[in-house]
């Protein structure tokens, strides 16, 4: 069992958008660019709300991920907390980022919530998660990383295959 083409691809299409979102809200926040950059990351960022809900319906469709080598159990565990914690990160995201545009002047949004909450203290909470998220996406990120190069290089077992639309050799 690999994972489907669909969820290969929006995998990879949540990575783009990804690098499109921490890029603009960065050049937003330090000012390295003008204002408009948050703009973009609204738009960025409600497409990125398409593409993040269409990957966990193709996720719960499909839940069986591809058969792991047999590695120390708890390393399995790890992998499943990890994928579980950058879904979770991800939509914490989508959500105190929506809230936290309401408040702007010109909210560029679909659907803006009430702007007094979104002004509110409740709302500035859902601000400063925002902030604080970038350290817990960098984390697993890392973790995400390391032990796709572990298993290539220490273990060879190439897991890389199973997020790529070229078919296995194994
Ligand atoms: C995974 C998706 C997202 C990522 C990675 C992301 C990332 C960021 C980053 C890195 C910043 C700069 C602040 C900081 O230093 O942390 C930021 C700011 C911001 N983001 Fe996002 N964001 C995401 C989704 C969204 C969405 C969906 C919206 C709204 C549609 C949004 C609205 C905002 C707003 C309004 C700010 C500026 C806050 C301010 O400085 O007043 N974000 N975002
Ligand atoms: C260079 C960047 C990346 C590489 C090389 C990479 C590689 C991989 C690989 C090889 C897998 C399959 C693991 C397995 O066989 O079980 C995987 C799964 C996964 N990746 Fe990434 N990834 C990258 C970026 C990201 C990003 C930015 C995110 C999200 C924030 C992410 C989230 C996930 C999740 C949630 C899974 C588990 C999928 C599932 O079980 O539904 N990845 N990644």
């Amino acid at each position: 069992m690999t994972y489907t083409k669909a969820q290969i691809i929006f995998h990879w299409l949540t990575a783009a958008v990804l690098i499109v979102m921490v890029l603009t809200g960065l050049a937003y926040t330090y000012d390295w660019l003008d204002a408009d950059t948050m703009q973009l990351h609204q738009i960025a960022g409600q497409i990125l709300i398409v593409v993040v809900v269409a990957r966990l319906i193709a996720r719960f469709r499909h839940p069986a991920t591809p058969a792991a080598k047999p590695h120390h159990p708890l390393e399995a565990v790890m992998a499943k907390i990890v994928h579980a914690g950058l879904y979770i990160c991800l939509i914490a995201y989508l959500v105190t980022g929506y809230i936290a545009a309401s408040g702007l002047r010109d909210p560029l949004l679909i659907a803006a919530v009430d702007q007094g909450l979104a002004r509110s203290d409740t709302g500035e909470w859902f601000l400063e998660a925002h902030f604080t998220l970038k350290w817990i996406l960098l984390a697993l990120f890392a973790i995400h990383i390391i032990a796709v190069l572990k298993h290539r290089f220490w273990d060879k077992d190439l897991p890389l295959s199973n997020m790529t639309l070229t078919p296995r050799k194994e």
